[in-house]
């Protein structure tokens, strides 16, 4: 097949693993006999230095053009001023806006060789197959924002529209899973949780009479996601709960390094990147993990691309460097550590 992929590398360490995961990507074109033609363009604060833009209209129309997206990171230090007018965030927001990517895929499978990256207790980890769907393009993200002084606001607000959305692809994934959701809100205090809930137990009633439905509130969420992670299929939030609670899960697989995302709305394309953000603590060094790209690069393949067996190659690929040892410094725990480019290269030697 022929693709047409737009590369968002951004900032940080994003150029870093992006790079990564192309040669990964190359390396499966050859393999199965693709041909995935790839255009850089600017995002974030790369976009901002060079247009004064973090999303230039170009980079909007060449991601409507294409079908995927692959993305690195955005954000620094140098585009942190508070009285900054324009961030590298926003970019990413409006870029999952604009192309109405409002179910974000994150995927939590612990790898056994990564276990000893995990601040988790072993026996906890095995077995541990979770999905978090992410609600992406509505909640307190993309609410007005107010200042004044010595005062601050964010506006949360949710559609029911938006909601139905969100839980019925989430009940979807379930069906091709365990038929397990569990909802994630703070319905006991907040307003749009209330909605939230209500709507969920609707849409899982109503539409997936053969997938259960559980409720549970975010901040006992945050406890028995470490506690029992094994007992969670699909989990379904929204957007900022799932922004932190990823997070949270990463630990579970060892780093944030570890775990990659699918943004998809209701058409084919998609914007594939790494859960974790630039890391500007490590940029520049070449250490960076890429296993999280390359493995976004396996969601792209499946999701937009409908490459199923490619995509299980490349999981297939890094689950066999993991276990064959070869780990970037955030996995090492005192075990010797490789590079960027040496982890891609240990994937595409197991692609071969
Ligand atoms: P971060 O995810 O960039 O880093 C958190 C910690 O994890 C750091 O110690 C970092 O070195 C480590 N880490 C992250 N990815 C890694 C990888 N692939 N290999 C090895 N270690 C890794 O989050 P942080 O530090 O809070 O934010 C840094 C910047 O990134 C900020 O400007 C933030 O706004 C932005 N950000 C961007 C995101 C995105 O582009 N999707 C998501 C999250 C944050
Ligand atoms: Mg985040």
């Amino acid at each position: 097949m022929q693709a047409e992929i737009v590369v968002l590398p951004g900032d940080g360490i994003g150029p870093e693993v992006t790079r990564a995961a192309l040669r990964v990507l190359r390396a499966v074109g050859e393999r199965y006999g693709h041909r995935f033609t790839t255009h850089e363009h600017l995002i974030g604060g790369a976009a901002i230095d060079a247009t004064g833009e973090p999303l230039p209209a170009a980079t909007l129309d060449a991601c409507r053009k294409a079908d995927a997206v692959l993305l690195g990171a955005v954000g620094g230090p140098q585009w942190s001023d508070p009285q900054a007018k324009v961030r590298p965030e926003q970019g990413l927001l409006a870029i999952r806006k604009a192309l109405g990517l409002y179910a974000n895929l994150r995927p939590v499978k612990p790898h056994p060789a990564a276990l000893g990256a995990s601040p988790i207790k072993p026996h906890l980890l095995n077995g541990v197959d979770l999905l978090v769907v992410r609600e992406l393009t509505g909640g307190i993200y993309f609410g007005d924002k107010t200042r004044g002084d010595g005062i601050a606001s964010d506006l949360c607000t949710y559609t029911v529209a938006e909601i139905e959305r969100v839980v019925r692809r989430a009940c979807q994934l379930a069906r091709q899973r365990r038929g397990h959701v569990t909802s994630v809100d703070k319905a006991n205090v907040l307003e749009t949780s209330r909605l939230w809930r209500e709507t969920a137990t609707r849409i899982a009633r109503d539409e997936f009479p053969d997938v259960t439905l559980e409720h549970q509130l975010v901040d006992s969420m945050a406890m028995h996601l470490l506690a029992k992670p094994r007992e969670y299929d699909v989990i379904v939030t929204e957007n900022m709960f799932g922004d932190i609670l990823t997070d949270e899960a990463s630990m579970l697989a060892g780093s944030l390094g570890l775990l990659p995302s699918a943004s998809l709305g209701e058409g084919q394309i998609g914007i594939y990147e790494p859960i974790h953000g630039s890391a500007p603590d490590i940029a520049g060094r070449g250490i960076a993990n890429p296993y999280a790209t390359i493995l976004s690069v396996a969601m792209l393949l499946r999701h937009s691309l409908g490459l199923e067996d490619e995509a299980k190659c490349v999981e297939l690929a890094v689950s066999r460097a993991l276990d064959d040892g070869q780990f970037t410094g955030d996995l090492a725990a005192g075990r010797p550590a490789i590079g960027t480019d040496a982890a891609a290269t240990a994937v595409i030697r197991q692609l071969q």
